[in-house]
């Protein structure tokens, strides 16, 4: 029996019809044709699928998208307004901050809730913790820590 959920979606208003066990990120690519959230292991284990609820990053491949009832989801489709890039997003062009780039729309969404939670510290090592649920296959962590320090200023 399909579930009817209302979410605001990248500043827009959306309701839509989801199977009871859909979780967000199935929702958002195939539902919504949203394909910048990336599927990696599909378990909450590499970071590649993050999206904002409410602000918070998220792992979209465990949440239902019933849950999202009332809230607001911002995908990486959503980061750039009018037009222009979000601060991350020019950083993590500035510093080379990808190689295959299958990971960096989840990077980015990560990098760019942390820098707006003034409970995560400005050092390093605090950025690599808040960072350490998205995995590069690649190696791209000196770089991605750059752009996210770059984006800081
Ligand atoms: Fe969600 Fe890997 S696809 S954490």
């Amino acid at each position: 029996e399909p579930l009817t959920v209302n979410f605001t979606l990248n500043g827009k208003a959306t309701s839509l019809q989801v199977a009871p066990n859909a979780v967000l990120l199935d929702v958002l690519r195939e539902q919504l044709q949203l394909g910048g959230t990336k599927k990696g292991c599909d378990h909450g284990q590499c970071g590649a699928c993050t999206v904002h609820v409410d602000g918070q990053a998220m792992n979209s491949c465990l949440r239902l998208a019933a849950m999202c009832e009332g809230q607001h989801v911002t995908t990486v489709e959503g980061l750039s307004r009018d037009g222009e890039l979000h601060p991350v997003q020019q950083s993590f062009l500035e510093c080379d901050a990808f190689q295959c780039g299958y990971c960096t729309p989840g990077q980015m969404m990560s990098a760019s809730a942390l820098l707006a939670d003034e409970r995560i510290g400005t050092d390093d090592a605090s950025v690599k913790e808040a960072m350490s649920g998205n995995i590069c296959r690649c190696g791209a962590y000196k770089n991605i820590l750059e752009a996210i320090q770059q984006a800081r200023l």
